[in-house]
């Protein structure tokens, strides 16, 4: 196996290549369409200032953990903990992989979701919602699982296509030309969105803190949406830090990506919640939210249609990359084992669009686990368990096992000045990341 790791392994094209696509990942269905709808559902502002809170204290370091392990192992999540120290280790790695699965089987199914509005808005959505009817067309479209089913279908396809193709020619290609234009498209919205009457009370829920609301769950809650938005604790970032050359400087490309990431989900707030409380949506309606309110303000906007497809065209961008790396982590596993690229994007691929089938039907009304929707019982226990474990562990792994391996890869051997920033980072990694998820998953988990 290692002679054809370091025979062939495959690179990012450049540095910028490799932070568009490390913001790739991370910035998806995660920003745009889950960080309003958890916002909403754990009342507003207070949630927004402990989400940014769990990003810089946790998601930063857990994030510069994992870019560590895997560019100095240089292999996909599995195989870098057995190659660094083995033992118990590379279970952690199998987590990892088991967690990006689970992910992007409902993450197929919203970002299915995402082609049927770019074509929607085309075919009535703007009549529809200019009359007020946006729910219900959205509640019609996801309680159908045929058509829910076929746009997965579709989603999991192009997915797949581009994993296919490979790190540099398929990943880094297309993240480099479209997410600029989101965040661009973005900002035209905010406009829209905060000049329609009745705006103010959304952008008081949005930024005005009200902690007396705070419970150990909202705390939990924000903590996983940090994990799930920045791509961490399940080896995505340690498979995309293998592709990385040993140049680069970690704790700037890791800020950065926290940065980029951050700076959307923050922006796509304020797109969403003006327009919720403008069109008298309920900030708490859950998983329809961006898709029920954002038509109301495109019907609002003239070349209404043009707009909205335009905007679902780079959701669907921003989540196909997402996808991509989600995929790619099982891949790099089994192409690390000797397969084909093709055989491993589409075998797994495959198995991973019908573990998302019943997430697709779910919603529906269909399928459910005690009561909740299969989508939320899968959301659940990547967002609230397995990533925070996944997280505490590498925190423990990098802080405790291979801090002087860390060190190096850090420094660069010595070469790039860090001055306290990597002690610091240690007591991170060390104490504060394991010790607060720890603390935080004990109080705040509740099914
Ligand atoms: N970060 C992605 C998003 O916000 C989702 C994701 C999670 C991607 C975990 C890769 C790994 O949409």
């Amino acid at each position: 196996m290692a002679n054809q790791v370091e025979q062939q392994r495959e690179q990012w094209g450049s540095k910028i290549g490799f932070i568009l696509a490390a913001a790739g990942s991370a910035v998806g269905l995660g920003n745009i369409w889950k960080f309003p709808y958890v916002t909403g559902t754990n009342g507003g502002g207070a949630f927004v200032v402990i989400y940014v809170a769990m990003v810089a204290c946790i998601g930063f370091s857990v994030m510069l953990a994992e870019l560590v392990i895997g560019r100095n192992a240089q292999l996909n999540a599995v195989g870098s903990f057995k190659k660094i120290k083995g033992g118990a280790w590379p279970a952690v790695g199998w987590l990892g992989l088991a967690c990006g699965a689970l992910i992007l089987s409902y993450y197929g199914v919203v970002g299915g979701w995402t082609i049927k509005y770019i074509l929607h808005s085309f075919t009535g959505l703007m009549e529809l919602a200019a009359a007020g009817q946006a729910g219900d067309a959205f509640g019609g479209f996801i309680s159908n699982p045929i058509m829910v089913i076929l746009y997965q279908a579709l989603f999991m396809f192009i997915t797949i296509w581009v994993v296919y193709r490979g790190v540099g020619e398929g990943i880094e290609r297309y993240c480099k030309v479209l997410m600029p234009g989101l965040f661009i498209l973005l900002i035209v919205l905010i406009g829209r969105s905060v000049t329609l009457e009745g705006a103010g009370e959304g952008i008081s829920f949005y930024l005005k803190p009200d902690f007396s609301k705070v419970t150990a769950g909202t705390v939990l809650a924000a903590l996983g949406q940090a994990f799930f938005s920045l791509s961490l604790g399940m080896g995505c970032m340690i498979t995309y830090g293998s592709y990385l050359q040993k140049d680069i400087s970690l704790p700037g490309a890791a800020a950065q990506v926290c940065f980029l990431d951050t700076m959307v989900a923050l922006l796509a707030g304020l797109v969403i919640f003006p327009a919720v409380f403008a069109f008298g949506v309920e900030p708490g309606a859950g998983p329809g939210l961006t898709f029920i309110t954002l038509p109301g303000i495109f019907a609002q906007m003239p070349g209404g249609m043009i707009w909205s497809a335009l905007f679902f065209l780079l959701l669907f961008v921003a989540a196909l990359t997402s996808a991509i790396s989600l995929l790619e982590v099982a891949c790099a596993y089994f192409i690390d084992k000797g397969w084909s690229r093709a055989k491993a994007a589409w075998t797994m691929g495959t198995l991973i669009f019908l573990l998302g089938i019943p997430s697709g039907i779910s919603l529906g009304g269909g399928l459910k686990i005690a009561g909740k929707d299969f989508m939320d019982v899968a959301g659940f226990f990547t967002d609230q368990i397995m990533m925070p474990l996944g997280g505490m562990l590498i925190s423990i792994f990098v802080g405790w096992v291979i801090a002087d391996v860390a060190k190096d890869e850090v420094t660069g051997n010595g070469r790039i000045p860090v001055f306290a920033g990597f002690d610091i980072w240690m007591i991170f990694v060390k104490f504060v990341s394991p010790l607060a998820i720890l603390y935080i998953f004990v109080t705040g988990l509740k099914w």
